[in-house]
C-alpha cells in the first residue's frame, strides 16, 4: 500500500509539474514586453515547477512514503501559488488592464482549473480519502471533458483563419465535446440513481471514442506544426501539451473501465509505468 501511494504520487507530480511549468511559459509568451513584473513571476513559477519535476523524477517507488508526504505538501503549496497567480492574471485581463496581451481569458481560466485539479489530487493522495469509484468516474469525466472542449476551442482560435479545413475540424470537436459535457452533467445530476454499472460503462465507452479521435487530431496538428506545414500562432510545445493531456484522459478512462468491470482494456497502459 505504501508503495502504491508513492507510485501514484510520483505519477501525478511528474505529469502535472511539467504541465504547470509549461503553463508558466505560455503565460509569459502572452504578456506584453512592458509587463516585466508578470514576466518575472512567470519565470519564477517556471523554475519552481522545473525543480519539482526534477526531484519527482529522482525519487523512486522505494522512496520513504514520509518523504513523499512532505514533498506532496510542498508541491500542493506551489500549485496553490500558481493558481493565485493565474486568477490574478485573469482578473487583469477581464478588467482590460493588459490591452494587447495575447492570452485568451478562457485559456487562463482553463490553466487555473488544471492547477486546482492538481492541488485536489495531492490532497486526496496525502489524506488517503479517495472518492468512491462511481463518483470519481463522473467527476473526472466532467472535469476532463470540459478541458477537451476548451482545447478544441483554443486550437480553432489559434489556427490561421485561412486554414479553413482544420478550423472546421476543431470546431466540430468543440461541439462534440460540449455535447458530451452536457451528457456528463446530466448523469451527474441523476446520481446516485444513474450510477449503475451498465450506464457508467457505456458513458466511458462513448467518451473514449471521442477522446481517441481528438487525441489523433491533436497528434496530427502537433506534427504539422512541428514540420511548419500549417499556418498558426500555436506554439509547438502547446500542441504537444494538449496532446499529452488527451493521452492522460484516455489512461484515466481505461483505468476506470478496468476497475468498473474487472476486465483490462486491451489498450491499457498502466498509469504508473512511464
Ligand atoms: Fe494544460
Ligand atoms: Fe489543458
Amino acid at each position: 500500500m505504501a508503495n502504491e501511494f508513492v507510485a501514484r504520487s510520483l505519477d501525478e507530480v511528474r505529469f502535472w509539474s511539467r504541465i504547470m511549468k509549461e503553463h508558466s511559459l505560455f503565460l509569459k509568451l502572452g504578456f506584453r514586453c512592458e509587463d516585466t513584473q508578470l514576466i518575472n513571476e512567470a519565470n519564477q513559477f517556471y523554475s519552481v515547477f522545473e525543480s519539482i519535476e526534477n526531484r519527482a523524477n529522482a525519487f523512486t517507488v522505494e522512496t520513504d512514503p514520509h518523504t513523499i508526504v512532505r514533498f506532496n505538501e510542498e508541491v500542493h503549496n506551489a500549485a496553490s501559488h500558481i493558481w493565485v497567480f493565474k486568477r490574478k492574471v485573469l482578473g487583469l485581463i477581464l478588467r482590460c488592464q493588459l490591452p494587447g496581451a495575447n492570452n485568451f481569458p478562457l485559456l487562463v481560466d482553463h490553466v487555473s482549473r488544471e492547477a486546482n485539479y492538481f492541488r485536489n489530487r495531492l490532497t486526496e493522495l496525502n489524506t488517503g480519502r479517495l472518492e468512491p469509484l462511481p463518483d470519481a468516474i463522473i467527476d473526472e469525466n466532467v472535469f476532463f471533458l470540459r478541458i477537451m472542449a476548451d482545447h478544441a476551442k483554443f486550437i480553432s482560435h489559434l489556427l490561421d483563419p485561412s486554414e479553413r479545413k482544420l478550423v472546421d475540424q476543431a470546431n466540430n470537436f468543440s461541439h462534440d465535446f460540449d455535447q458530451l459535457l452536457f451528457q456528463a452533467r446530466d448523469l451527474e445530476s441523476m446520481r446516485p440513481q444513474s450510477q449503475t454499472t451498465p450506464l457508467l460503462d457505456q458513458f466511458l465507452d462513448q467518451n473514449r471514442v471521442s477522446v481517441k479521435a481528438l487525441r489523433d487530431f491533436k497528434k496530427t496538428a502537433r506534427d504539422l506544426i512541428d514540420a511548419c506545414r500549417v499556418k498558426s500562432i500555436i506554439h509547438p510545445l502547446l500542441a504537444d501539451h494538449v496532446f499529452r493531456e488527451a493521452e492522460r484522459f484516455l489512461h484515466i478512462i481505461d483505468m476506470f473501465e478496468t476497475s468498473l468491470t474487472g476486465r483490462p482494456v486491451s489498450t491499457l497502459h498502466s498509469m504508473f509505468e512511464d
